[in-house]
């Protein structure tokens, strides 16, 4: 239980660890019908240590069945970020039967540097004898290793974050690694888990992302994922000046480390649902850090330009009115709004806690600075902190969805083109909804 109140915050329908400290998603895969999550993870205690790999998988992403630590610290160090893929073809070799699920990681040890295991039944693994397979280069921070398909030159790529740019390298079976090329030089801050994945456009050609995680030089030390949009020539992602460069994934504070699924059918994310600022303060009680919901990515003209937009990935519930001062179904629902114009809506408790978004003349807008407990850390309520904020990239009235559960809010507005996520923590469960301006609204299920 929290340390503050009387309530344990755990989300009913976010993935969380059954005990101890989870953050960055890491080997994020689909093999067969199955979703394969991976994440860091602290097993003996609610903070962060040394780090693990934890397990879960999922047919739905969101209902998730725990199968316990994958991956532990050993000689080489403790088992930092890093992803997964299906090696059908047994390219690595390491397979006997069938294709192995291969996973490259960041050793963490005397220094970084990049390691593969292989599980031939997608859960036992073995740490390949010739670890590491990237040895470290000379640069202190050099991590989070992405593997993905190399669709010129066959065989993997894989993008490592390298202090203050990505490096790519190459490989036909998952071993043997070639440095190809670099993206990335002069961005401020360190970058963490980058992804490379292709986008299909709306004029029908391929776009590729470059995703990476930093220390955002605008949010004063809040750590988010910025999006570039260009191309993958087989050897390095090069950036397009046709596109606007550096946007944010998350409007929000509270996703970090987003990555894709590798072999999804469409091209799905999932991030960590805190911010390195207050992380380890957060007043959760035997667990420690959640994902965010998963969501789909496409690429989405607008005013400003091509844009990705975001759809979680959650089913049709049926949703029933609800007018202002409506009572809220519990801790975990869905909240659609369609405005004409500006507008208010907030979730109130009891305690006179209030968490606010709405749509004003610069845009949309989330507010938690009364949502709920704050004193845990002196800047989670605290400006830039205390709200998000996206001007509009659409015309007309403005539909919204908001996902709540227990102690997460997101928020999409625009088809995606807007999507804010931020961690609350009401002493009492908000129970009201209300409403000012011009605006329907409707209440059901989450899932
Ligand atoms: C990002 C990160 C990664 C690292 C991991 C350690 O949140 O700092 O760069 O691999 O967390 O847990």
């Amino acid at each position: 239980m929290s340390t503050w109140c009387d309530r344990d915050f755990r989300p009913r329908c976010h993935f969380t660890p059954p005990f101890g400290w989870i953050n960055d998603p890491n080997g994020l895969c689909r093999v067969g019908e199955e979703y394969h999550l991976f994440a860091q993870y602290y097993p003996y205690e609610p903070t962060w240590g040394p780090m693990h790999w934890l397990h879960a998988t999922s047919r739905d992403l969101l209902h998730w069945r725990q199968l316990g630590i994958a991956l532990r610290p050993d000689d080489l160090g403790a088992i930092f970020s890093g992803s997964a893929v299906l090696d059908a073809e047994n390219a690595s070799g390491l397979g006997r039967e069938r294709g192995p699920l291969v996973a490259m990681f960041t050793h963490h040890g005397a220094s970084e540097q990049q390691s593969i295991a292989w599980a031939e039944d997608g859960v036992h693994f073995t740490l390949y004898p010739g670890n590491p397979v990237i040895p470290n280069p000379g640069c202190k921070d050099f991590r989070d290793p992405k593997v993905f398909p190399n669709p010129v030159r066959g065989g993997w790529s894989v993008v490592v974050a390298a202090g203050d740019h990505v490096d790519f390298y190459h490989a036909a079976d998952l071993i043997h690694w070639r440095k190809t090329g670099e993206f990335g030089q002069g961005v401020e801050g360190v970058f963490e888990c980058p992804d490379c994945f292709p986008l299909a456009a709306p004029d029908g050609s391929t776009i590729w992302a470059l995703t990476c995680s930093n220390i955002h030089p605008e949010a004063e030390g809040g750590s988010r994922t910025q999006v570039f949009l260009g191309a993958f020539n087989g050897d390095a992602f090069r950036a397009d000046e046709r596109f606007p460069q550096g946007t944010l994934l998350d409007a929000g504070y509270d996703n970090y480390a987003a990555v894709s699924f590798a072999g999804a059918p469409a091209l799905t994310v999932l991030g960590w649902a805190a911010s390195w600022t207050y992380a380890r303060a957060l007043p959760t009680s035997e667990f420690a850090g959640q994902m965010t919901l998963a969501r789909r990515l496409s690429l989405r003209e607008t005013k400003a330009g091509l844009r990705v937009a975001q759809e979680p990935v959650v089913p049709e519930t049926a949703c029933s009115p609800a007018a202002d001062g409506a009572p809220l179904p519990g801790e975990c629902f869905r909240l659609r709004l369609r405005a004409e114009g500006p507008f208010t809506a907030s979730l109130e408790n009891e305690a006179g806690e209030v968490f606010r978004f709405g749509l004003d003349e610069g845009g949309f807008f989330t507010d938690r600075s009364r949502a709920g407990l704050s004193d845990f850390h002196p800047l989670f309520a605290a400006e830039p902190y205390s709200g998000t904020r996206g001007a509009r990239l659409a015309e007309g009235p403005a539909e919204l969805d908001l996902f709540f559960d227990v102690c997460i809010a997101e928020l999409f507005a625009d088809g995606g083109l807007f999507a804010s996520t931020s961690l609350v923590f009401p002493k009492a469960p908000y129970s009201r909804l209300r409403l000012e301006g011009p605006v329907r609204a409707e209440i059901g299920p989450l899932a």
